[in-house]
């Protein structure tokens, strides 16, 4: 019988995943869950056949550099790559493939739950009954915003903007408005009943809700800065389930706290886990650790994406999410 190829897993996955793969490889696990050093991962990466990484692993030229690497594939379990220099990885003919659709329908309905807890003050809401504080219903109590009826911007229409826009535009009845550089799929705007704008600011100044679903470039580091959060106005919310990289925090956090704009829900952070005090001080940003992908349902889905790319690669064909 033919040896097993060898497939690193860099972070504990759903156990049903992992038992997928284990059936396929001779598979190494992180049981305790603790990211790898950038050692470890040079050490994968010269003794595996295939390095499965996620958003917490830095692959950088830095990394491969001098390295004798035996892995042929870096199949990253997630969406977003910007942790994975593709170039550098193509130039040492290794394939990078990531996990595309899977995780569409959560990572939507994350930011739509950031959407409303920020509107309608949830997590104050929360807070006040936990800490007992809650002295009775009374008419002028924690009033936040009407959600329903009002206009949503997305940042980015790819396919999780375009969810974005069917649950805003047929669950809450929202105008949706888009940008981005890249036209969408003929008819996609239309169904989900979107009108695009010709610039980031046009669509920042009409939208009531501004979410942001781009991915994490050059091009896109700190496109939300002080001046383009200034073209809010100030009864806005800012969403953001993309990348931390997308939004000056302390930009952010400025305009919040000054009253410049009414909210905001962010999943990601620059540095993450780091999260700055700037933000956690606030009462009017909802704060969530990075759970986009984070349905059972939909982590199985993820690993059972990155088999399917894997087994692709090892049987000589194209892997379906090949990004480089
Ligand atoms: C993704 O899939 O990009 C998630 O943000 C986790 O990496």
């Amino acid at each position: 019988m033919a040896e097993r190829r060898k497939v690193v897993l860099t972070r504990a996955w759903p156990a049903a995943a992992e038992a997928h793969l284990a059936e396929r490889y001779a598979l190494t696990r992180n049981v305790d869950d603790v990211p790898l050093t950038q050692e470890a991962l040079g050490a994968a990466l010269a003794a595996a056949d295939a390095l499965c990484p996620t958003v917490t692993d830095r692959i950088d030229a830095a990394l491969l550099d001098g390295l004798d690497t035996r892995v042929g594939i870096i199949a990253s379990y997630g969406v977003g790559f910007d942790h994975i220099d593709v170039d550098a990885a193509r130039q040492r003919g290794i394939a990078v493939t990531n996990t595309p659709e899977v995780l569409t329908d959560c990572t939507a309905d994350l930011a739509m739950t950031l959407l409303l807890a920020a509107a309608r003050r949830a997590g104050e809401g929360e807070r006040h009954v936990r800490a007992g504080a809650w002295a009775g219903w009374r008419p002028t109590h924690m009033m936040g915003a009407k959600v329903t009826g009002k206009t949503i911007g997305l940042v980015g229409f790819g396919r999780i903007g375009r969810a974005v826009a069917q649950r805003a535009h047929f669950g809450f009845g929202m105008e949706v408005l888009y940008h981005d550089p890249f036209a969408p799929p003929p008819g996609a705007a239309e169904a989900v009943g979107a009108r695009r704008c010709d610039s980031v600011e046009a669509l920042l100044e009409a939208a009531d809700f501004v979410s942001l679903h781009c991915p994490a470039t050059p091009e896109t580091r700190h496109l939300m800065n002080h001046e383009r959060l200034a073209r809010m106005p100030s009864h806005a919310f800012l969403i953001n389930t993309s990348r931390g990289d997308v939004v000056d925090q302390l930009a952010l956090a400025a305009a919040l706290k000054e009253g410049r704009l009414a909210g905001a829900g962010l999943d990601v952070y620059e540095g993450e886990p780091k999260v700055p005090d700037a933000l956690t001080a606030l009462e009017n940003v909802v704060l969530l650790p990075h759970l986009g992908s984070a349905s059972e349902e939909t982590r199985v889905a993820m690993g059972l994406r990155v088999a399917a790319n894997l087994d692709a690669f090892f049987a000589g064909e194209e892997p379906p999410d090949r990004v480089a």
